[in-house]
């Protein structure tokens, strides 16, 4: 069951005007073609880390729950602090999780839907009381900032939520859909850096940064995303009508209104952030969530329709009775 949410953004706003001095871009362009209008970018001495404990903390506080009752803390990123150790254990130490096991999950935009899933089997299967799953990234750190494809979509930012066992009144995640396609790796990756291209070969040749295939992303996510919201609706013989607000990865708002197309959902049943944060990837669904609870839009008994699509190829969806 869903138990409390939080999170963090750094303070520093990027407005597409800002961008219009570093790279040949539009305010125009940037809103009509994404939606965006700002992202949130750390400051050099932030860390991945410590925004997702910011956003933990909170969470925990909303939930209710101290962090020394967490069993788990699960952490989806493609930015974390370290090659190793994992970004989560760098949380479970900040938040003083005695008791918590820890570990990264890397699914890209998706993770936060993945590392769900997860904390939902442990808890199902006994393993677990309370997990905290995170979605956070700093990925300013791995943009190019002289390539206008990417640099305009991304901001940093950290979300959270404490999932715990499910109540007798039908509440908590009901279902959850994850699927992978790893033929298209190189349409959205940051090849640098790992075991195949070198740190060092990676900065000589400028692979240490986020490339992507823009149009083809944008083709893929559209599909995806349709294919995971329509999937989990008929296996669990439920249309758009029943869902009380769809909460998509935040990336595009164009993938956004085709997402919602796709379940016959009308905007004002969709949520929407991308204009205000930007792609957060593993962070823009419990953003969302936060936000929109906050908002007053996602209430107790609530039925909410997540859906993500991100770099792997990795996507899914996720019904939760909040
Ligand atoms: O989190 C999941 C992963 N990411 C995504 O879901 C992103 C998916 N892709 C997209 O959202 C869109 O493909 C973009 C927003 C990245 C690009 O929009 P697009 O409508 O697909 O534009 P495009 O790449 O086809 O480029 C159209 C034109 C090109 O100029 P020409 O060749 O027509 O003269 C680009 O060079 O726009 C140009 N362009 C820009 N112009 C101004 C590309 N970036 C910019 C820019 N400012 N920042």
């Amino acid at each position: 069951m869903f138990l409390g949410s939080g999170k963090a953004v750094p303070e520093r706003v990027l407005t597409n005007h800002d961008l219009e001095k570093i790279v040949d871009t539009s305010d125009e362009w940037i809103r009509e073609r994404t939606g965006i209008e700002r992202r949130h970018i750390a400051d050099d001495k932030l860390t991945t880390s410590e925004l997702c404990a910011r956003a933990g903390a909170a969470a925990l506080q909303d939930a209710g729950i101290t962090a020394d009752q967490l069993d788990a803390i699960l952490v989806g990123t493609v930015t974390g602090d370290a090659k190793f150790p994992s970004t989560a254990c760098y949380i479970q130490d900040k938040l003083g999780a005695s008791n918590a096991a820890a570990m990264d999950l890397q699914a890209a935009c998706s993770g936060f839907l993945y590392v769900s899933t997860f904390a939902d089997s442990l808890i199902r299967t006994g393993k677990a009381r309370y997990v905290l799953a995170i979605g956070g990234e700093l990925l300013s750190r791995i943009v190019d900032w002289t390539d206008r494809a990417t640099c305009i979509l991304f901001g940093d930012g950290a979300g959270a939520a404490v999932w715990g066992p499910a109540g007798d009144d039908g509440r908590g995640i009901i279902d959850t859909f994850m699927k992978s396609n790893g033929k298209l790796t190189d349409l959205l990756h940051m090849p640098g850096g790992g075991t195949s291209i070198s740190m060092q070969d990676a900065i000589n040749a400028r692979m240490n940064y986020i490339k992507m295939q823009g149009p083809e992303v944008f083709k893929a996510a559209v599909t995806s995303m349709g294919e995971a919201a329509t999937t989990i609706l008929e296996k669990n013989g439920l249309t758009g009508d029943d869902i009380d607000l769809l909460i998509p990865h935040q990336a595009n708002i164009r993938i956004i209104k085709a997402t919602a197309k796709r379940v016959k959902m009308p905007m004002d049943k969709v949520f929407v952030n991308v204009n205000e944060f930007g792609n957060t990837s593993a962070a823009s669904i419990p953003i969302a969530i936060d936000e929109a609870r906050k908002a007053g839009r996602l209430k107790e008994g609530d039925l909410a329709l997540l859906v993500a699509f991100g770099g792997g190829f990795t996507w899914g969806s996720m019904l939760v009775r909040f």
